[in-house]
C-alpha cells in the first residue's frame, strides 16, 4: 500500500533505520518503522494514512520534516531525504531535500544505515552504500561519514554507540572509540532527558556492566555521574586495604540483572554504594570504615534524580529504601501477596518484626538470609544479594 501511495505521488519509499537492522539480526518482533521518501515525508505519511482510513490521525513536527502514526500497534514515521549537517551547537538540522544516500550517510552507524527500497523497479532490494551487512556479521559499530563528523553532528550517539555495544552485544569500532574520548565533553550539549532514554536501555540490558565499563572508559560516566566514578580505586593504609567498590558495582548490578528487568531495583544496585566515597574513612584499629554510608547514599539519590531528570515520585524514594537498606539481604516477593499476609507468614517463620521492612507491596527484607529458604515454599521469590 505505501508503496503505491508512494508512486502514484511521485516518490520514492525506502525502510530504514533500526527495522531493517533488526530484521537483518532476527532480533525482537518491532514497534515501530522508519520510511524515508525522496520527497516530502509528512505528504506522504498523510497521504498513506488516508489511504487505511480517512479518520487516522496523523502527528506532524514541521521542523524535523516528519511525520507518523499508529497502525496496528506499530509507529510509522515518515521523514524526508535529508542532505544537511547538523548545526554546530544544536541539535536541530537545517531541512535540505537530498537523496536516500544523503540520508544514509548522516545516519549514526552503518548498521543503522541500511535501506530496503519499496519502489516499483526495485522492491525488497537492501541498499547498503556503507557495508552494514558486513558490520552486522563482524558485530561491530562503525559510522557512516568520518567519527567526529557523526558524532558532532548530534554527540547523543556517543551514548547511543555505547547502548548498541551493550544491548546488542558489539564492539566499537576504535576510531570511533577515540573519537568519543577525545570529544567526550560534547555529551554536555544533549539534554539530560535523551541522555538517560539511552542509560536506561543500557541499564535494561542483559549485562549493563559493559555499557557502564564503556562509559567509565571514554570519561562519559565520569560527566554525567561522578559520585560513580568516585567509588574507583582501592587505597592503602598500614598494609590494609579495601575492596574497589566502582568494580563491586557493576558485579551487584550485572547480578541483579540476572534476577529482575525492575528498572528501579537495577538503579538502586547501581547507586547501592554512592555514599561509600563521602563516608570513607581509615580508621587506627578498625582498618577502613564508611560509617552510615547507607544513609548519605539514601540523601544523595535524590540530588542524583534532580540532575539527571528521572522521576521524583515513588520510583525514587524506593530506590532511596533499597540504598538505605542495602547491607542487608534482599528478598523480593512479586506474588500480590498482602503485606499482611506477609507479616503473618513472616512471623511464622519465626521473624522478629523489628527487623522486617515492607518496602512495597512487592518487596521484604530481612536480616537473616536462612530464613528466606522458609518463603521459598509459598512465594515466587528472588533473593538478591546486595551485600556478601
Ligand atoms: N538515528 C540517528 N541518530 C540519532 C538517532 C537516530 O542517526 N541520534 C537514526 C538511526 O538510523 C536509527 C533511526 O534514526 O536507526 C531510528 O532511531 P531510533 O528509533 O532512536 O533507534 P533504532 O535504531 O530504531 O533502535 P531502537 O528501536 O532499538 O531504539
Amino acid at each position: 500500500l505505501i508503496s503505491e501511495v508512494a508512486e502514484k505521488n511521485n516518490q520514492t519509499v525506502f525502510i530504514v533505520g533500526g527495522y531493517v537492522r533488526d530484521l537483518l539480526m532476527h532480533r525482537k518482533a518491532p514497534t515501530d518503522i522508519d520510511f524515508v521518501t525522496e520527497g516530502n515525508g509528512i505528504d506522504l505519511a498523510k497521504a498513506v494514512a488516508h489511504e487505511i482510513n480517512s479518520k487516522l490521525k496523523v502527528s506532524v513536527f514541521k521542523n524535523y520534516g516528519t511525520a507518523m502514526f499508529k497502525h496496528e500497534g506499530l509507529d510509522l514515521e515518515f521523514v524526508g531525504a535529508r542532505k544537511e549537517s547538523y548545526a554546530e551547537d544544536s541539535r536541530k538540522p537545517s531541512v535540505e531535500i537530498g537523496t536516500l544516500e544523503d540520508d544514509q550517510k548522516r545516519r549514526d552507524f552503518t548498521i543503522n544505515a541500511l535501506a530496503i527500497s519499496l519502489n516499483k523497479e526495485n522492491f525488497g532490494e537492501l541498499i547498503d552504500p556503507f557495508d552494514g551487512i558486513l558490520d552486522i556479521k563482524k558485530r561491530i559499530l562503525r559510522t557512516p561519514l568520518e567519527p567526529s563528523q557523526t558524532y558532532s553532528d548530534d554527540p547523543l550517539r556517543m551514548m547511543r554507540a555505547i547502548r548498541f555495544a551493550s544491548t546488542l552485544n558489539f564492539k566499537i569500532e576504535e576510531r570511533s572509540l577515540a573519537s568519543i574520548k577525545s570529544e567526550v565533553e560534547r555529551i554536555r550539549i544533549v539534554s539530560m532527558e535523551r541522555i538517560m532514554v539511552e542509560f536506561n536501555k543500557i541499564m535494561l540490558s542483559e549485562k549493563p556492566s559493559v555499557g557502564l565499563k564503556l562509559m567509565e572508559q571514554t570519561g562519559i560516566l565520569h560527566l554525567i555521574i561522578p559520585e560513580l566514578t568516585a567509588l574507583k580505586g582501592i587505597e592503602e593504609v598500614e598494609g590494609q586495604t579495601h575492596k574497589d567498590n566502582f568494580w563491586h558495582t557493576l558485579e551487584v548490578v550485572d547480578n541483579i540483572c540476572e534476577n529482575t528487568d525492575n528498572l528501579w531495583l537495577r538503579w538502586a544496585a547501581l547507586l547501592h554504594d554512592i555514599g561509600k566515597a563521602p563516608t570513607k574513612k581509615f580508621m587506627e584499629g578498625n582498618g577502613w570504615t564508611f560509617h552510615g554510608h547507607e544513609f548519605l547514599g539514601s540523601k544523595m539519590v535524590k540530588n542524583l534524580f534532580y540532575r539527571l531528570k528521572l522521576p521524583l515520585g515513588t520510583d525514587m524514594k524506593y530506590v532511596q529504601k533499597l540504598v538505605k537498606l542495602s547491607s542487608r539481604p534482599i528478598a523480593l516477593i512479586d506474588d500480590g501477596t498482602s503485606d499482611a499476609a506477609l507479616r503473618r507468614l513472616l512471623f511464622d517463620a519465626g521473624e522478629d518484626l523489628e527487623d522486617l521492612f515492607i518496602l512495597n507491596k512487592a518487596d521484604i527484607t530481612t536480616k537473616n538470609s536462612s530464613k528466606q529458604a522458609k518463603f521459598k515454599k509459598n512465594f515466587e521469590y528472588v533473593a538478591l544479594k546486595i551485600k556478601e
